[in-house]
């Protein structure tokens, strides 16, 4: 078993050799230096939410409104981090939730094969966006061992929609995350105000300019007349999905599929009607809808409606206390969201890498602390509202 809470150890004895750590290991100071070195434009993509940005505000201090009792004597000097999801045994519940525009928050705008790099250091499974700056086989070459899971945005074109969910099957991913909140993009004044849509200025594309189904959408010629690229994506973005469409989606694969964006349990029955594998609980971080509840004041319905389906969770976390948290609620795994695409801004693969380790030892020393040995111990712990 790692003892993932060992990093802290290894911080402290660099420190004795002179060595401080070139990244910080909480998310303040990352976000503060994430927001020195970004382009504005790249940084308001990614910083920004929906309307006044409060559901995206509220997500992340719903934290705060949890508090969680120690337990004493309770031997939880090994803790077993390990989690099951359909049919994987991962050795811990971390995950990246999917990032398109990622790979603009490297400096050489690659930043989809860093972060999976970064991931295959550390085994923290990675769910790539259907919106990489690299082609989605070229992510996977990254991963190696480490699990990837490939996110669709499911096009309005059934034969592009197949396409992209059979390249991620012969590229090695282990489920399908079928984001059903983002056929439309929410309104976004940060972005609005400076008239900035990445997609729209072409990056980001690399999925559907790698794609014969996509490429037959185009004019001869589509390297002379790149506009046509864009306007043909603007078309073939977002279908507006219905129930009746997770049936075609669910025999095009055999890949464990899972709904992301789900927050109601009535919506959680009608997906498991539907056969899904897993629901990911998330409202995309407050990017999509304002005025939402907090994805984390659902969790709890979703995971009771969701019985024995994991349910995975992301939205407002930030700290390996705020993993324990949602996994103290009932998530089968937790997904960072913009924490890492802000490490990757401020030191690539290696401060992605640092950040995740950081993550994992604080979730693993928290449980040391309050005598929580293994995931099965939290669901049952004492959890108290502030
Ligand atoms: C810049 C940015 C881009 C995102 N792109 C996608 C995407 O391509 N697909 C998707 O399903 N979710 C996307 N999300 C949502 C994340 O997967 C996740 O739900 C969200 O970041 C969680 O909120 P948090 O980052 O505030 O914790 C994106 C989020 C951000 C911040």
């Amino acid at each position: 078993m790692t003892r993932y809470g060992d990093y802290q150890t290894e911080i402290y004895a660099g420190g004795l050799a002179g060595h401080l750590p070139a990244q910080p290991v909480d998310f303040a100071s990352l976000e503060r230096k994430a927001a020195e070195v970004l382009p504005s434009w790249i940084h308001s993509y990614v910083a920004g939410g929906a309307g006044d940005e409060h559901t995206q505000r509220v997500n992340v201090t719903e934290f705060q409104r949890w508090g969680l009792v120690p337990r004493m004597l309770n031997g939880a000097r090994d803790r077993d981090l390990s989690t099951e999801l359909f049919g994987l045994t991962l050795p811990h519940p971390l995950f990246l939730a999917p990032i398109g525009v990622l790979g603009l928050c490297a400096q050489d705008f690659h930043g989809d094969l860093a972060t999976a790099r970064a991931c295959a250091r550390t085994g923290v499974p990675m769910a790539v966006s259907t919106l990489t700056q690299d082609p989605l086989e070229d992510v996977a070459a990254e991963l190696g061992d480490t699990p990837g899971f490939f996110q669709l945005y499911t096009p309005d074109d059934r034969d592009l929609a197949l396409s992209l969910i059979h390249r991620a099957e012969n590229a090695g991913y282990r489920a399908l995350i079928v984001t059903v909140d983002t056929w439309v993009t929410g309104w976004r004044p940060r972005d609005l105000n400076t008239a900035n849509f990445p997609q729209l200025r072409g990056y980001c594309l690399a999925n559907y300019t790698s794609d014969e189904a996509f490429l037959r959408r185009l004019p001869a010629n589509p390297a002379e007349n790149p506009s046509a690229v864009v306007g043909e994506w603007v078309n073939v973005f977002g279908r507006s999905l219905g129930w009746q469409d997770l049936d075609w989606i669910r025999e095009a694969t055999d890949l464990p599929i899972l709904l992301k964006g789900i927050q109601h349990p009535d919506d959680v029955r009608r997906a498991k009607d539907h056969g899904v594998d897993g629901i990911h609980c998330s409202n995309h971080g407050g990017r999509q809808a304002n005025g939402g509840v907090p994805a984390l004041r659902m969790l709890p319905e979703v995971v009771e409606a969701a019985g024995e389906l994991p349910v995975l969770f992301d939205s407002g976390v930030r700290s390996g206390t705020d993993a324990v948290k949602a996994l103290a609620l009932g998530a089968a795994a937790v997904g960072v969201g913009r924490p890492y695409a802000y490490a990757l801004a401020a030191g690539g693969e290696h401060a992605v890498a640092h950040q995740l380790r950081s993550l994992l030892a604080e979730a693993d020393l928290l449980m040391a602390v309050d005598g929580y040995p293994d995931l099965a111990a939290l669901r049952q712990a004492d959890l108290r509202q502030l």
